[in-house]
């Protein structure tokens, strides 16, 4: 009985400090004017529901608060909105102090000058000179090519092996976004540069805990052992006369170029295009091998187009620009993957003022999570939304939907679309064109925070 009693009271103690402290908490944040919601607890928030529970967290909350809430997740008290106008309204307007709100571990890597830390009239500029980068005429002269060469090879011999097909896409996104910026793939320097990446990489997804051992620090040391091999191939290109035209070589021929960047800037861009694109297209054409694994009648129509591409090629031939404008039906499997598996959840924002937002007082420092992906699954906009239909993306107009954000939207609309599609377009092209393949058994996908195969997704893998 007594100890009965002992254990009673320490529950009940327990649960009476548990309820003070959030009492304290919402208290804290109790200031007029914030939208309606909850904050958790002091210092964690919300964090641990909101790994644990995913998207249903967001879905609980907005059905108790509606489209535009608060909460305190990853170490930020933040914004969470889904309603379609105001995500518009925050994307449009990052100078009004709407600017992006990533961890400060992922700026702290990815460098001072990298886009996502720059602002204003910088940000402009630096976009600028990404965009000339990766403009649809270099797209066609230089970077297919580039591309093309590279899926040739890197897809080469898969044949009566078992491969982990997520490894292969992350070393496909990586070398070849190195071979478009430097004409490198398979040197040592472009290896020591991909397990160096991935360190980065990782890095910008963790926690910010400078300590030896964490993957913050792992990521910094990363960094640093990247912007040492950038700058002597920075170094060896300005003493050589190569006329090859790979990215470096845009940006370091100064007369030619509108925009003038200093090697920092070079460096942090390049990081910025290799970081940007890689996980997007290395995920997206990873679940994309899963969709038609698992959909053969959609996987029947995508290789007669590209059958059809082939048809009036050599075997010799690389895919050139009237190719790739004409993979319609494959463009269309993109979007319908990156739309059913939410590769990208949503964009973050952060307040630089305290403002006023659909007659809410947002306070300054704050984070807006631009949540995207329930629009993905919204019965109204695409009908049946859970089932993996690329025929419905065959009308061009729903790519210009304003809804439609799956390569975010306002003036920080992904810059790397067209390079992304016509990337992962050349790697399917190859994949469906050379081979068939049977999944493994056993293998995991996670869906949130990030869509991944934790333990790898194993294909076996034989000619076509
Ligand atoms: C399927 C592939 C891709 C998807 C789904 C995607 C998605 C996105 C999204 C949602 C944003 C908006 C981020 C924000 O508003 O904060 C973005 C921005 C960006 N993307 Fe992509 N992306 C893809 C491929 C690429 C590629 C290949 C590149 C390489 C050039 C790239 C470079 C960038 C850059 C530099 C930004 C930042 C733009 C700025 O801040 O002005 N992306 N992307």
């Amino acid at each position: 009985m007594a100890v009965f009693m002992v254990v009673f009271a320490v529950i009940f103690s327990l649960f009476c400090f548990s309820s003070a402290l959030l009492r304290w908490n919402e208290l804290r944040y109790r200031k007029k004017g914030l939208p309606p919601g909850t904050m958790g607890w002091p210092i964690f928030g919300e964090t641990t529901e909101f790994l644990k529970q995913g998207p249903n967290f967001i879905k609980n909350q907005r059905s108790r608060y509606g489209n535009f809430f608060k909460s305190h997740i990853l170490g930020c008290p933040t914004i969470v909105s889904m309603d379609a106008e105001l995500n518009r309204f925050i994307l449009m307007n990052e100078s009004k102090g709407l600017v992006p709100g990533y961890p400060q571990s992922m700026l702290d890597i990815l460098g001072k000058c990298n886009i996502a830390a720059v602002h204003g009239s910088t940000h402009k500029y630096m976009r600028g000179a990404l965009l000339s980068l990766v403009s649809p005429t270099m797209i066609r002269d230089h970077i297919l090519p580039k591309v093309d060469q590279f899926m040739r090879s890197h897809l080469s011999n898969w044949q009566n092996h078992v491969i982990d097909i997520q490894q292969k896409t992350k070393e496909m996104a990586f070398l070849s976004s190195l071979k478009q910026i430097a004409g490198i793939e398979s040197s040592s320097t472009a290896q020591l540069f991909m397990s160096e990446f991935f360190k980065l990489v990782e890095g910008t997804l963790s926690l910010p805990i400078d300590l030896p051992g964490t993957n913050y620090r792992r990521g910094f040391q990363a960094r640093k052992v990247i912007v040492n091999i950038l700058t002597q191939l920075i170094k060896e290109r300005r003493a050589s006369k190569t006329k090859d035209v790979d990215i470096l070589n845009c940006l370091l021929k100064e007369e030619e170029n509108k925009y003038k960047l200093s090697d920092e800037e070079i460096i942090d861009l390049i990081i910025t295009l290799a970081y940007s694109g890689y996980e997007t297209v290395s995920t997206t054409s990873m679940m994309a091998v899963k969709y038609l694994h698992d959909h053969p009648h959609v996987l029947e129509e995508l290789r007669k187009e590209h059958l059809a591409i082939r048809a009036k090629k050599k075997p010799e031939d690389p895919i050139n620009w009237e190719d790739y404008k004409a993979m319609k039906f494959t463009r269309a499997v993109i979007f319908e993957t990156s739309r059913l598996a939410t590769i990208v959840n949503g964009v973050l924002r952060k307040t630089t003022k305290e403002m006023e937002i659909n007659g809410f007082v947002i306070p300054e420092g704050w984070r807006i999570y631009v949540y995207t992906r329930e629009v993905n699954y919204d019965p109204y906009l695409y009908p049946d939304p859970l089932v993996f239909n690329p025929w419905r993306w065959l009308d061009r107009s729903l790519e210009s939907k304003n809804y439609f954000l799956i390569f975010g939207g306002g003036t920080r609309q992904c810059p790397g679309k067209e390079l992304g599609i016509a990337e992962i377009s050349t790697f399917l092209h190859y994949f469906v064109t050379r081979y068939r393949w049977q999944e493994e058994e056993g293998n995991k996908l996670v869906k949130f925070p990030r869509v991944e195969a934790p333990n790898g997704l194993r294909i076996r893998v034989s000619s076509y």
